[in-house]
């Protein structure tokens, strides 16, 4: 039995402070829950299943959280999901299947960890994960500028359906508008804005990224109509709450030290 939330004591005990209610992990902010009795619930929360390949960067970690491609055998994924940088061989990685009971995923191992220099809980969420062979799965590419930051984007993973609701079997996708800092700020006086995005139904709620889609990416397409990841599955209130938006960590911020860590491991 996986435990999925594996990293919740430390990102608990580092970010307990400020986000005791606005949750940075897994299931703190279930237990607080308190909801018109499950709300709108289909999944990833509001969305519908992924088709086999449609978004074949995807993957799956052991400990319970998302994350992407970020080259044949690195997986970007959040801080807030590993325990801190070097060796580490203690993550499975599976991708190439929507369903991950499928005898078609692929699997890898890791090898070491690289968290974001200086993260100690708030912003600076994001993490590169090294495994042990090429996945042999397609590559995310990520954003180096904020030109991208803008339009609907593209959330996907196989965490919750619905707070405190049980992780999917099967990949979940939904579609989420760009919420600007300044709106978002009145949601979330702590947003880092430099360094954190947001995005969702501001009025209504009801569509999300949820526990255990941490790490995972946040996309649209490009000019050139290829994917592009703009942000990183991190943390909010809840999910799919009216007035609080998720919270993703803002990829074109962190575009060159991603490169640079990558580079390095
Ligand atoms: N921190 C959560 C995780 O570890 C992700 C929460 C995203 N929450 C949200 N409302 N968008 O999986």
């Amino acid at each position: 039995m996986k435990n999925p939330f594996g990293s919740f004591k430390r990102a608990a005990a580092l970010g307990a402070v400020t986000l005791a209610a606005v949750s940075l992990q897994p299931l703190s902010s279930a237990q607080a829950y308190t909801d018109n009795g499950g709300g709108p619930s289909t999944r990833v929360v509001g969305g519908t299943k992924a088709e086999q390949g449609e978004f074949p960067f995807m993957v799956r970690l052991s400990m319970g959280c998302g994350g992407s491609m970020y080259a044949e055998d690195i997986v970007l994924t959040a801080a807030h999901c590993v325990d801190g940088s070097g060796e580490n061989t203690s993550i499975t990685a599976t991708g190439g299947v929507v369903d991950l009971e499928s005898p078609d995923a692929v699997t890898a191992k890791s090898t070491k960890v690289l968290q974001a220099p200086g993260y100690d809980g708030n912003g600076k969420d994001w993490a590169l994960i090294k495994l042990d062979k090429p996945l042999g799965i397609p590559t995310l590419k990520t954003a180096d500028s904020d030109a991208y930051n803008k339009g609907d984007f593209t959330i996907a993973g196989w965490g919750a359906d619905k707070e405190g609701g049980s992780q999917q079997q099967h990949l979940l996708k939904a579609t989420v508008p760009f919420v600007d800092d300044a709106t978002c700020k009145k949601a979330y006086s702590n947003l880092i804005e430099a360094e954190e995005m947001c995005a969702g139904f501001i009025d209504e709620g009801g569509v999300d990224t949820c526990q255990g889609d941490s790490g995972g990416p946040m996309f649209r397409k490009d000019d050139s109509d290829q994917w592009i990841q703009v942000g990183i599955v991190s943390w909010g209130e809840g999910c799919a709450r009216p007035g609080k938006p998720g919270v993703y960590t803002e990829v074109s911020h962190f575009n060159a030290d991603i490169a640079k860590a990558a580079a390095e491991l």
